[in-house]
């Protein structure tokens, strides 16, 4: 479905609630009445206007959809949704194991970490504030690793890796005759107006981590329980071992039988599934609670900045940011998760502070490497990493696959000017700007030049203001979980 760019349409408007009519009152008071609403709703849009706090509605918008400007031009929502929302249901006794399990600093090799360390749940699961782009773990907390902790908020709804539009043909189709059928597909732009067109992109979608190497979060967990770079908890021996010593070790036994012990493989297993069932299962994993959840269910206002930002996160012609990171509740009234789960090459400027990039030689090439490795002769994917959720975004320390930014405005700045003036975003050498400079020139090419903002050439108009920067930076903030609206005055 069309999205207008100053008219951000629900996927699906619910037929507005019928209104009783009350049969008592004479006509004319009740246009009386709407006469004095509208002049009073008038008279806040014009002292708006005065104080050019306006939201950035188009003149043309306004005639044609007066009511809904007005509604947007007071903070407010002119298509209120009801969200369908994950299952809420007390913990069961494995995800509650799993809890424990989360939050289990013995399991690593220095004792001193845990899987909140990397996921705080305090922050939205991403790493704490202050922390750098890459984080250390191992036996003493100093073995670096090779990029930022993703949040692990939002991933209820993630499908497994694939390439292409899903389809019941593609369940016997191997990966490899995915990439095969997808070289010479043709790739549609994303514009925030026409988000569905770019699901039938024959690109790589879904999947875990930056590069979607795992599918499922109980595969993902044992990846940083043994990595050593991470929790470097050493074997499934060590591993079940301590949990035998555990508190919690009873809740095994009972949970799992009382064999679970005797085979340590068995026993890690078991208390992987455990941690993936409390991801699945604590709504605080899924809050949906952010102000601008609030918004799209009508039950709050947006400040005219951050409706400014909003409309510019829409506007194909400004952010156009919901091209990727969708805004809009689906079909069946799910809520949105401000991704399309699929990749793309940003060519993010190399970060200095990583120390694998101290090799010169060394590249994080997402999908075709060097952590996963099916894809690694697939150089058209070369580059690629996941588009990320932007719930709790604002509370992120670092930016990007590299955590090559520290604030939201040095991102806004990468999407604005990496094409007009990439001058600002990548190091001169030689009087020579080093574009993409983080990917071998042989894979510049998989860069998406197409998408807006970032399809502009060099020397033109920057697609955004610094007041638009600005504001969709205000509106990120309405994606922060934990907002309780202002309770009307009694
Ligand atoms: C030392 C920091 C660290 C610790 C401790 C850690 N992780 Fe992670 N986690 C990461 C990093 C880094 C990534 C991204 C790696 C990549 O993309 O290659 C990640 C990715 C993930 C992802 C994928 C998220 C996504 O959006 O795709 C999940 C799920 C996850 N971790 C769960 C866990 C669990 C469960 C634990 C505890 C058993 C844990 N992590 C412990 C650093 C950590
Ligand atoms: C063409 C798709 C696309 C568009 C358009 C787009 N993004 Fe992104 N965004 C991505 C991808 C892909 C990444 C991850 C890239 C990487 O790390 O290399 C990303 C990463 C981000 C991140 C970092 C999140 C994190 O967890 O590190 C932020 C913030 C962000 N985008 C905001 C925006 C804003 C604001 C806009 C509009 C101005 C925008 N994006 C437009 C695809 C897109």
């Amino acid at each position: 479905m069309s999205t207008g760019p100053s008219t951000p349409a629900v996927a699906s408007r619910p037929a507005p609630q019928a209104r009783p009519r009350t049969p008592g009152r004479p006509r004319w008071r009740r246009r009386l009445v709407t006469a004095l609403v509208i002049l009073i709703a008038g008279s806040g849009a014009a002292l708006a206007w005065g104080m050019h706090e306006q939201p950035s509605i188009a003149p043309i918008v306004w005639l044609l959809h007066p009511v809904q400007s007005f509604t947007y031009a007071l903070g407010g929502n002119p298509h209120p949704v009801q969200f369908v929302l994950p299952p809420q249901q007390p913990l069961s006794a494995v995800a509650l194991l799993g809890r424990q399990l989360f939050f289990d600093k013995a399991l690593s090799a220095s004792g001193k970490m845990s899987c909140a360390s990397c996921h705080d749940p305090a922050y939205g699961y991403n790493p704490p504030p202050g922390s750098g782009p890459v984080m250390h773990g191992g036996p003493e907390r100093l073995s670096p690793g090779f990029r930022p902790p993703p949040s692990l908020a939002y991933l209820y709804r993630q499908q497994a890796f694939s390439i292409g539009p899903d389809n019941d043909e593609n369940e016997t189709i191997t990966l490899q005759q995915l990439v095969t059928l997808s070289k010479n597909a043709k790739r549609a732009t994303k514009t925030a107006q026409s988000t569905a067109q770019a699901g039938q992109n024959l690109v790589p979608a879904g999947g875990l981590f930056w590069d979607g190497r795992v599918d499922t979060l109980q595969q993902q967990a044992g990846g940083p329980l043994f990595n050593p770079v991470e929790m470097d908890a050493g074997t499934p021996q060590r591993v079940a071992g301590i949990i035998e010593h555990q508190p919690y070790a009873k809740d095994f036994l009972q949970l799992f039988g009382p064999n679970v012990f005797e085979d340590p493989k068995q026993t890690v297993a078991e208390a992987l599934f455990a941690i993936a069932r409390y991801q699945i299962e604590d709504p605080k994993f899924h809050a949906f609670n952010s102000q601008f959840d609030a918004w799209l269910q009508g039950k709050a206002r947006l400040t005219p900045q951050q409706m400014r930002g909003y409309l510019a996160f829409n506007d194909v012609h400004k952010g156009d940011c919901a091209a990727c990171h969708l805004d809009q509740p689906t079909q069946d009234h799910l809520p949105p998760l401000f991704t399309d789960t699929q990749y793309e090459a940003l060519g993010v400027p190399r970060n200095p502070h990583i120390p694998a990039n101290h090799n010169p030689h060394y590249f994080d090439l997402g999908i075709c490497g060097p952590f996963r490795t099916d894809l690694k002769n697939q150089t058209q994917y070369c580059g690629m990493f996941l588009t990320p959720t932007l719930r709790n975004v604002a509370q992120r320390p670092v930016y990007f696959h590299n955590g090559v930014y520290h604030s939201l405005k040095q991102v806004l700045d990468f999407y604005n000017f990496r094409d007009v003036q990439p001058g600002k975003i990548y190091p001169t050498v030689d009087g020579k700007v080093q574009k993409y400079d983080d990917l071998p020139p042989q894979y510049h090419a998989n860069v998406d030049v197409t998408d807006p903002p970032l399809n502009r050439h060099l020397g033109e108009k920057p697609a955004m203001s610094a007041q638009d920067m600005r504001d969709i930076i205000a509106f990120l903030h309405t994606l922060n979980d934990g907002y309780t609206p202002l309770k009307p005055a009694s």
